[in-house]
């Protein structure tokens, strides 16, 4: 049985992951009116897996003997820049979610609920790869600068990485 706070604060990361998942789906069109197709595409996945990221945690809280919320979500900024704005936008957003799974497996183990402490390191492993990914794409885009050939093949490089993040674990 889950404490009270327990149940709060999965029902607060509940909403993050929600809203995680509308940035990148606003992200995702940006991209695609703009023609920028496998960088759409890179986002739409992302989009899909903050999904499962957010009904993992939403199955949870009921198996436990909760009561899983659905919250009014923010609404995403729909306007970037530049590719780099948004993406520095995506890395600095993941760095957000890290710290906010930090503070969750902090409170499970002041709440002595070894069973979440347990179900959260999926997401302690989750966030270094999101991370360690946004890093990467990062560095690309840093390396491009305003080279129109080498965005051009960077579109269709990140089109592999949607291929290879679409295997994670599913719910
Ligand atoms: Fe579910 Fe990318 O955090």
């Amino acid at each position: 049985m889950l404490s009270e706070r327990m149940q709060k604060a999965l029902n607060d990361q509940i909403r993050i992951e929600a809203e995680s998942s509308q940035i990148y789906l606003a992200m995702a069109s940006w991209s695609e009116v703009k023609g920028l197709e496998g960088i759409a595409q890179f986002m739409y996945g992302q989009s899909d897996e903050e999904r499962m990221h957010m009904l993992k945690m939403f199955k949870y809280v009921n198996e436990r003997g909760g009561k899983a919320e659905v919250s009014e979500l923010n609404k995403p900024a729909d306007q970037y820049g530049s590719i780099k704005e948004m993406f520095e936008t995506l890395f600095k957003h993941e760095v957000f979610v890290s710290q906010s799974i930090n503070e969750l497996v902090h409170i499970s183990l002041e709440e002595k609920d070894y069973a979440t402490h347990n179900f959260l390191q999926w997401y302690v492993a989750e966030q270094i790869e999101e991370e360690a990914q946004a890093r990467t794409i990062l560095d690309k885009i840093n390396l491009i600068g305003d080279d129109k050939g080498g965005l051009y093949l960077f579109d269709n490089d990140i089109k592999q990485l949607t291929v290879v993040s679409s295997v994670a674990p599913g719910v």
